[in-house]
């Protein structure tokens, strides 16, 4: 009888063992695996984020998702990765809201000089419904925001002129974000607005396509962009965040559980890169410096001056102005 009773629980003991890896193979057949794009190199901070995103949805969802990253734009402009992301070609993408402008007007907001006072007023809306609520704009024409990676403020850079006052920037072609916001920013300054793809900058610099251009810091270091551009100017002009994208039909097709999953990844993705931001700005005007760059700071009322009238415009338009005033108003509860 105890010969039997062993016996029996060997059996039980060894179908336990086949069914679990009959279910695993089965969860692992099914893993769907997501393709995510961004412009960056794989030494830029926002690709480390994305690496953390990536981690934290194969194990918030018990590997039944993973996140192949496509970065340095292999699928081509930030323009094209949207599109790409709209038909479902590719599922994620992370790309400049001052590209999505394009996409859905109100975007034009985080493009907008002088729109948040300070890093903290910047962060306050972000992380509020009005940014929730931009994200879902774009919900009929096939991708919505899951959330924003923290791009810094954005500054004049030249090869050799310092921008001490807008007056500094006339006659030099600045190149922009493809964005009619930063185009109109730029002539109201006073330069000549040249749009172009992001990845087209370091030639066009080296070449004197360009005189200049505006950016956070780390396109000196990452980019490359220290190595040609030596004065770099913080009028402190924009603080135009990073969105991370998703194809809606992919969205739709997934469990409760992985919605979920995808969600709170986002959001701590966020939270992650908003630590290794600061370091990597530290670090990029260390390395910028050992270039020769030339760091100064102009007084920044003559450029917010200059761009009055968009704010004008922003506070009545009907696509921004319920947001434009949403979030000035956050200032004046601080
Ligand atoms: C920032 C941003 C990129 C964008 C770039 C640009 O670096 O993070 O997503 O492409 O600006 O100026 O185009």
């Amino acid at each position: 009888m105890k010969k039997f009773i062993t016996f029996s629980m060997i059996l039980l003991l060894l179908a336990g063992v086949i069914s679990g890896c009959v279910a695993q193979a089965a969860e692992e057949e099914s893993a769907i695996t997501m393709r995510l794009a961004h412009n960056q190199g794989e030494t830029h901070p926002v690709h480390k984020s994305l690496v953390e995103f990536a981690r934290l949805v194969e194990e918030k969802t018990d590997g039944s998702i993973k996140i192949k990253l496509y970065p340095n734009g292999q699928v081509g402009s930030e323009r094209e990765a949207v599109e790409l992301t709209q038909t479902g070609a590719i599922d994620i993408a992370k790309v400049s809201s001052s590209t999505l402008e394009n996409f859905s007007k109100v975007y034009s907001l985080f493009s907008l000089p002088y729109l948040f006072d300070s890093q903290e007023h910047y962060y306050q809306a972000m992380n509020s419904d009005i940014a929730k609520e931009i994200y879902q704009t774009t919900s009929d024409i096939g991708f919505s925001g899951l959330t924003f990676y923290d791009s810094g403020t954005r500054n004049f850079y030249t090869d050799n002129v310092e921008i001490t006052h807008p007056d500094d920037l006339r006659g030099l072609k600045i190149r922009v974000q493809p964005s009619p916001t930063s185009i109109k920013m730029v002539e109201l300054m006073g330069g000549s607005p040249t749009p172009m793809p992001y990845g087209e900058v370091y030639t066009s610099l080296q070449q004197g396509v360009i005189d200049g251009t505006e950016n956070n810091e780390t396109a000196l270091t990452d980019s490359n962009h220290g190595e040609v551009a030596k004065e770099y100017s913080y009028s402190e002009h924009a603080m135009v965040p990073d969105i991370l994208i998703m194809n809606n039909s992919k969205w739709d097709q997934l469990s409760a559980k992985q919605k979920n999953a995808i969600t709170e990844a986002a959001e701590e993705s966020t939270a992650f890169h908003k630590e290794v931001w600061e370091q990597a700005v530290e670090d990029a005007i260390e390395g910028a410096k050992d270039k020769g760059v030339n760091f100064s700071t102009p007084d920044k009322q003559p450029f917010m001056d200059a761009v009055q009238p968009l704010h004008d415009e922003f506070a009545e338009k009907k696509e921004t102005a319920k947001y434009y005033k949403e979030i000035r108003k956050l200032v004046e509860e601080e």
